[in-house]
């Protein structure tokens, strides 16, 4: 169809790319001036909660109010600014996140069986289109040195030194035990848009283990107990966890899966797709000079849970609220409450000057 072919923006080896090892780096999804823009809209983001971009070493302190994840991976509760949105409805990264959707997962309903060699692109969610979905809001990236983040750190009461940002190591935003909840969202697909070169390990990277999607059902079968040895010399073993949708993948049970873990060169520009069975991370030190700056920012198949989810996201972004999933990452979804409202979400969607693309992203139209 000659409408289908507009829409096809990646080549059959990226494709397979993402089939294979469940990652896939597309390089120039955004234009340099296009970069250059969103950074400008995000400095100025930044200078209204007090951070100036250009002396961080006087005003990078200030990060750490925009942080509920007390400063993990340098993540910003950043959700709605017009440049943020702006990438986030962008057509092109929809178009080919909506691409992998078609070539990674079932569509037409089918049964597990049916999929022979090919189940871990079962999910029970049923048919759906894959040329429609809904804009998922989420944080912006913003990893500074850790030598700076070092310096802007504070001393605990008990004479420890806490930097101001650290990494996040690696995990799952999915539980092993339930990677289809009923209750939330379906997110087969995250992503990233980055907005500076990220090419040398050690630099607050991205950092995956690839391929990992295909072994994902058969790890999670038999994922080990956490062993928990007790004062007396007794050992525990409690079921591995997953709070809310976040699975740490743990340094003695998960060995095996951490020493997959390799950094993903990334320039700006390009956006990051990994399938969510995927544990992921971003780099424990940053020995670069610049901070490292990313959108994440993904996409919701058009199934009934997301059509759901995309209905109340919108009534966040409405009323000013940070989006339904926000406490997802660090605590479970039902916690988020209206204490949630921010200033960082004083810059509100302006709906009037949206495209037809935009407006169905954002669910404000059907
Ligand atoms: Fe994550």
């Amino acid at each position: 169809m000659i409408v289908d072919k507009l829409f096809e923006v990646l080549s059959e080896e990226q494709i397979a790319t993402f089939l294979n090892q469940g990652i896939l780096v597309v390089p120039n999804v955004l234009s340099q001036e296009e970069v250059t823009e969103a950074l400008s809209g995000l400095y100025e983001t930044l200078a209204s909660h007090g951070v100036e971009a250009h002396n961080l070493e006087e005003t990078g302190k200030h990060l750490q109010q925009l942080s509920s994840t007390g400063g993990s991976g340098g993540v910003l509760d950043l959700f709605y600014a017009e440049w943020k949105f702006k990438i986030s409805t962008n057509s092109k990264l929809f178009h080919l996140t909506s691409q992998l959707w078609k070539a990674a997962y079932c569509y037409q309903g089918e049964t597990k069986e049916q999929l022979h060699t090919e189940q871990f692109k079962w999910h029970p969610y049923g048919a759906f289109n894959p040329t429609q979905g809904y804009a998922y809001i989420d944080r912006v990236g913003y990893r500074i040195p850790t030598r700076l983040a070092e310096r802007l750190g504070t001393i605990s009461k008990k004479n420890k030194h806490i930097p101001i940002q650290r990494s996040l190591t690696p995990h799952l935003d999915c539980c092993p035990e339930n990677p289809f909840p009923m209750n939330s969202k379906w997110r087969p697909i995250q992503c990233f848009v980055s907005l500076t070169d990220n090419t040398e390990p050690n630099t607050g990277g991205f950092e995956a283990a690839p391929g990992f999607h295909r072994e994902f059902a058969t790890w999670a079968a038999h994922r080990p107990p956490t062993l928990v040895t007790r004062k007396g010399g007794e050992t525990l073993a409690l079921p591995a966890p997953c709070v809310g949708e976040y699975t740490h993948i743990r340094p003695r049970e998960d060995a095996a899966v951490l020493q997959r873990v390799q950094h993903i060169p990334v320039t700006a520009g390009s956006a990051v797709l990994w399938d969510n069975r995927i544990p992921h991370a971003n780099a424990y030190r940053h020995d670069g000079t610049e901070p490292r700056v990313v959108v994440y920012t993904s996409f919701l198949p058009d199934v009934a849970i997301n059509r759901q989810y995309a209905r109340q996201q919108l009534e966040h972004i409405r009323r000013g609220r940070n989006p339904p999933s926000s406490g997802g990452l660090w605590m479970n979804p039902s916690e988020t409450t209206e204490s949630d409202v921010k200033q960082s979400n004083s810059s509100i969607l302006s709906e009037d000057k949206l495209t037809e693309l935009q407006r169905r992203l954002l669910a404000i139209d059907d």
